[in-house]
This record gives C-alpha cells, sequence and structure tokens, in this order.
C-alpha cells in the first residue's frame, strides 16, 4: 500500500494509510477484549476470593459442609474448565471453519453470554450445580471464541501488520487476567460474589453484539466461494477504502488454490501424511510447548517463594508484578513483532524464559547456602513473565495459522492446541507431587528439558513469516 514516497499524491495515501491502521487496530483490539475479557476473568475469578467461595459453597449444602465434600465440589468447579475448554478445541473445525469466523464466534459468544447469566444466577440463588454447568458451556465455547479471534487477526490485517494484530489477542488476555484477580481481592468484588460474577455480563453482550458490525474475514468468504460483491466490502473494511481489492484476493486465490481438502475428519490424516502440514504440526506444537510452565508458575509462585524464605507480603506482591510484567512486555512485543520479525523475537526470548526456569532453580538451590539469593529468586520469576510476554505467548499461538493454508488452517490449530492442552493437564498434574519430593529440580526435568529439545527443532526450522503470504510460507515449508 505505502509504495511511490516520492509525490504529494502517496504522501496522502500514507497518511490515510497510517490512519486506516490505526482504526483496524482499534477495531480488532475490540473484538480481541470480546473474547479475552471473559476468558481472561474466568480463568482467574476464582483464585482470589477462595474463602468466600467456600462459605458460598457452605451455606449452598445446608451449612455442614465437610472438608473433603468442600474439596470435591472445588476441585470440579476450578478443573471443569479444562474438560470443556479441550471439547471446545475439537469444535473449532465445526463452527469456524463449516459456518465460518463471524458466526462461529457469534455463536460461540452467544453461549459464553448465557453461561455467565447461569453463574451469576448459581451464586445468587446458591445452586452450585449451576455454577459447574455454567464454567463447564463458557469454557468450551470460550475455546471456540478464542480460535476464533485467532482467526480473525490472522486473516483480517494486511499483511504487514499481521504480527501487532495478533498480538492483540495476548494483550489483552494478559490485562484481564490482571483484572479478573484484581477484581476478585477484597478491597473490589471479592466479598460480594454476585456483583463479581455479574460484572462480566454487559462485557459477554457486548461480544455478541459487536459481531454485527464486523463482517466475516475476505478469506474465507473467499474460499466459501462467497459473492465477489461481499468479498470485497470485508477487503475494503479491513484494508481501507483505498486498497487494491484485486491484488489482496489474488494472493488468497493462490492460497486456496494449492491446497485440494476432501472432507473435514479425513483429513486430520493429512496433518501428518503431507509433510509440509506435518511439518508446521510440529514447529507449532514444540513452540506451544515453551507456554505450558506460566501458569504453574504464576498460580503457584506464592508456595516456591515462600518455600525459599520469602515472606508471604511479598510474595503476593511478586504474584502480581509477574502478571504486570507479562502484560507490559505483550505490549513491547507488539509493537515491535512486525519490525524485527519472528524469529528474532520467539526465539531469544524463548532460550531466556527457559534459562530463567532453570535459573530459578540454581538460586532456589544456592539460597540453602545463603538467603540473600531468594531475592535474585523473585527477580528471575519476574523476569520470567516478562519474557513470556514479548514474545513466547503471543507468537506460539498464532504461528500455527501462519504456516497453514487456510484450507487446514482450523484443523492444524485445534490439533497442536488439543495437544498442548494435554501437555498442561499432565504438566499441571505432577508438578506439584514431583516439587514435594525433589524440589526446584522437578522444573529441569517438566519444563527446561522438554523446551530445549522444542526450540532446537524450532531454530532449525522456523520460516521467518514477518510481512510474507502465507501461500508463499507454505511454499517453504514443502522445502
Ligand atoms: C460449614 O459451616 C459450619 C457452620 O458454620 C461449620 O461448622 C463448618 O466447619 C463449615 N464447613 C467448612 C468445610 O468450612
Amino acid at each position: 500500500m505505502n509504495t511511490n514516497y516520492g509525490s504529494i499524491h502517496s504522501l496522502d495515501t500514507k497518511m490515510t494509510s497510517t490512519a486506516h491502521s490505526i482504526r483496524l487496530i482499534a477495531i480488532l483490539f475490540l473484538l480481541a477484549v470480546a473474547v479475552n475479557w471473559q476468558y481472561g476473568f474466568s480463568s482467574t475469578y476464582l483464585n482470589t476470593p477462595v474463602d468466600q467461595f467456600k462459605e458460598y459453597l457452605n451455606e449452598s449444602l445446608g451449612g455442614d459442609m465437610s472438608e473433603g465434600t468442600y474439596n470435591l465440589w472445588w476441585d470440579l468447579i476450578q478443573n471443569i474448565w479444562f474438560v470443556g475448554f479441550f471439547i471446545g478445541i475439537f469444535l473449532n473445525p465445526v463452527l469456524n471453519d463449516r459456518l465460518g469466523r463471524r458466526y462461529g464466534m457469534m455463536i460461540a459468544n452467544s453461549f459464553i453470554l448465557i453461561a455467565s447469566i447461569m453463574q451469576f444466577l448459581a451464586v445468587l440463588l446458591y445452586i452450585p450445580i449451576l455454577l459447574i454447568i455454567g464454567r463447564a458451556i463458557a469454557s468450551t465455547f470460550t475455546a471456540v471464541a478464542f480460535q476464533a479471534v485467532v482467526l480473525y487477526l490472522q486473516e483480517s490485517p494486511p499483511t504487514h501488520i499481521r504480527g501487532t494484530a495478533s498480538f492483540l489477542s495476548e494483550i489483552s488476555f494478559a490485562l484481564f487476567t490482571i483484572e479478573g484477580t484484581m477484581l476478585g481481592t477484597d478491597e473490589l468484588l471479592g466479598n460480594n460474589l454476585p456483583w463479581l460474577t455479574a460484572s462480566v455480563i454487559p462485557i459477554c453482550a457486548f461480544s455478541v453484539v459487536i459481531l454485527f458490525f464486523v463482517p466475516e474475514t475476505s478469506k474465507f468468504l473467499l474460499m466459501s466461494g462467497a459473492d465477489r460483491s461481499v468479498v470485497e466490502h470485508s477487503v475494503r473494511f479491513f484494508h481501507g477504502p483505498d486498497a487494491n481489492v484485486a491484488t489482496i484476493l489474488k494472493e488468497t486465490e493462490i492460497e486456496i488454490a494449492e491446497e485440494a481438502i476432501s472432507s473435514t475428519w479425513s483429513s486430520i490424516l493429512d496433518l501428518v501424511r503431507i509433510p509440509h502440514l506435518r511439518k508446521a504440526l510440529i514447529l507449532a506444537v514444540c513452540c506451544l510447548q515453551n507456554c505450558v510452565a506460566l501458569w504453574t508458575f504464576i498460580y503457584n509462585s506464592t508456595l516456591f517463594l515462600e518455600d525459599i524464605n520469602i515472606d508471604s507480603g511479598i510474595a503476593k506482591w511478586a504474584a502480581t508484578a509477574m502478571c504486570v510484567s507479562y502484560f507490559v512486555c505483550t505490549v513491547i512485543g507488539g509493537t515491535f513483532v512486525d519490525r524485527w520479525g519472528r524469529r528474532k523475537i520467539l526465539i531469544p526470548f524463548s532460550y531466556m524464559n527457559v534459562a530463567c526456569i532453570a535459573v530459578f532453580t540454581l538460586f532456589s538451590q544456592l539460597q540453602k547456602l545463603q538467603d540473600f539469593w531468594k531475592y535474585f529468586g523473585v527477580a528471575t520469576l519476574i523476569l520470567f513473565a516478562g519474557s513470556y510476554g514479548c514474545g513466547v505467548g503471543a507468537i506460539s499461538w498464532f504461528i500455527s495459522s501462519e504456516l497453514t493454508p487456510i484450507k487446514y488452517r482450523t484443523l492444524m490449530q485445534s490439533a497442536c492446541y488439543g495437544i498442548n492442552t494435554v501437555s498442561v493437564v499432565i504438566s499441571t498434574f505432577v508438578v506439584l507431587p514431583f516439587y514435594f519430593w525433589i524440589g526446584t529440580y522437578c522444573f529441569l526435568i517438566l519444563y527446561c528439558l522438554p523446551s530445549a529439545f522444542a526450540l532446537i527443532y524450532i531454530t532449525r526450522n522456523l520460516p521467518e513469516t514477518r510481512g510474507r503470504e502465507i501461500h508463499d510460507i507454505v511454499n517453504e515449508l514443502r522445502g
């Protein structure tokens, strides 16, 4: 779009093109907020007001709840999220591919709205089973909506800002995990569970309404054989009124023409059978492997830090500092990703991320010899969250879409997110028993070792995707 810097006319075009980029980023940010406000909130709001939820359960169950019953209910309420999310991952090809990104997201967000009302009523009327059902529905469709938003951010913007646009999902998610955590404190809504759960309902309503104003991505429209006028309207909406529609659509046409696909479910085998898809799958799974450790450290940082003799006030403060550092760094990463490229951000920050875990292990052992090493431990965890935010997180979640032609894209997402979820569940399940057994050395085995192997593969095979059309990237993978 910004060619010919010479003439006054093109200077004008360049200005409107910048203004247009800003407008587009704002629209896409709203779309990301529509999904991730609820997602970030739901992932975190249970963590702070634990005592209030215990009282709520006790009262709901008639006031004579035993510790055992409590543990059962609490585990169910928390973990139903991951079960639902896992199921939702595989609805992606059905909803976002058959019906499209827009209708897939609209349906998902409508279910999430209903689920958020259910959770509010569950708290208000003391019906905990409704809370579980509500969370199950919300998590299932959050997986659908999350994948849809990644597709939107990948497919709708002009290529030169695709990276920044794709970071918006991680940026908004990071922001609303902070919101969910803060809102649950006693000073805000922690002591008022009905208000706490109600707070997200208007946002869920907004997330349905916004989709009436945002068109389907032109790439999907083209693939599904929509009317030319509808496709062109979408291109102009996302690329600006002066966009060169023919050129833009041509790139997508090449991408579509190069792949033949039979039917959704039989083509899942193609992901392992066709060499360039297999390579994309391994690359994406390797990238996501580096994301496994973050939640263990964010949720358990207080425990890990108190064990190295940090007092609980500082440990709680450090947990917040980690979230803030994560958020701030997503903004920094999003700013530079289209200038520096994916490899230059993802690879160094991933190495740094793994190194932080190893160094934290080292400091926690040194602390046994000399106490002051514990402060280096705190600093390392904050650095760990920051390096994750800068590049590891965001890029890993969208790289599968960037490496895969549109016909296989939702399937690829489902496959690698699914594999990643299994990996997360296994590591979350074993990390604490391991930790109590061999101490911080468990991080080396559970996180550093797999990540190191993944990183070697990524360093050798990941193509630079910045500023390139998808068909061009896929061709490089074909080798
Ligand atoms: C539930 O409430 C009763 C009455 O206040 C109390 O005796 C009991 O310990 C509570 N149960 C739990 C698990 O806190």
